[in-house]
């Protein structure tokens, strides 16, 4: 489990997949700038089987283990010559606007570079997304630019904005401590 000061982190296992598939099939915890289509659980476990073990998704849980979210890492692969740690995340509606995900991205960014040997971790996501850009951007995270119409989502075209964070400007771990850490 990855712990965090308001949240933890922890790996999905058999009994959130019932909850989790209620949320991935519910457009209000999805939002308004995501648009996913309907899976059976069937689906989404069949999905994780076949994943690259590069990726994992995390069960977003308070101190006292209530279940309020979900965060994941993957592998975006550009031909033969890069593949990208790549987050996402989403939150209950209730719990929204508390700073979890803030929290939550940041644990991401501390695992992810203490982790792996990689140079940088991106983001993409809706142009018109704003709590989604500050959370990546109190992160660290900067802008890199527009991929012009990329999806068609919610009955219209939108364009999608590349944000990522390189190992250079993350200098140091700031949720997670580095396990030979004296705090
Ligand atoms: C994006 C999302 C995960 C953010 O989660 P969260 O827990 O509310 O995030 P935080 O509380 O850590 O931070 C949200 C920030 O956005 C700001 N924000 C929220 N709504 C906003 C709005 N309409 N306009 C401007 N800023 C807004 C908040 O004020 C806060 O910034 P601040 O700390 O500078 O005040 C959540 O809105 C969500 O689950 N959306 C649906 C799924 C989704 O879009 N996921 C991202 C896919 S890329």
């Amino acid at each position: 489990m990855l712990q965090g000061k308001k949240i933890n982190l922890r790996v999905i296992e058999n009994e959130d997949y019932e909850l989790y598939a209620e949320w991935l099939n519910d457009p209000k915890f999805i939002g308004e700038y995501v648009f996913n289509r309907q899976r059976s659980i069937i689906e989404i476990k069949k999905a994780f089987s076949e994943r690259n073990p590069d990726s994992c998704t995390f069960i977003v849980e308070k101190k006292d283990g209530t279940r309020i979210g979900i965060a994941s890492h993957f592998i975006t692969k550009y031909g033969g010559f890069a593949s990208i740690q790549e987050i996402g995340y989403a939150m209950i509606p209730n719990e929204r606007g508390k700073g979890y995900t803030t929290e939550v991205v940041g644990i991401l960014v501390d695992y992810l570079f203490l982790l792996k040997d990689i140079q940088r971790i991106q983001a993409l996501i809706n142009e018109e997304n704003t709590p989604s850009k500050r959370v990546l951007e109190k992160n660290g995270f900067e802008k890199e630019g527009i991929l012009r119409r990329l999806g068609f989502m919610i009955g219209k075209h939108v364009d999608a904005t590349l944000y990522s964070i390189i190992r250079e400007s993350w200098v140091e771990p700031k949720v997670l401590k580095h396990p030979g850490s004296k705090e």
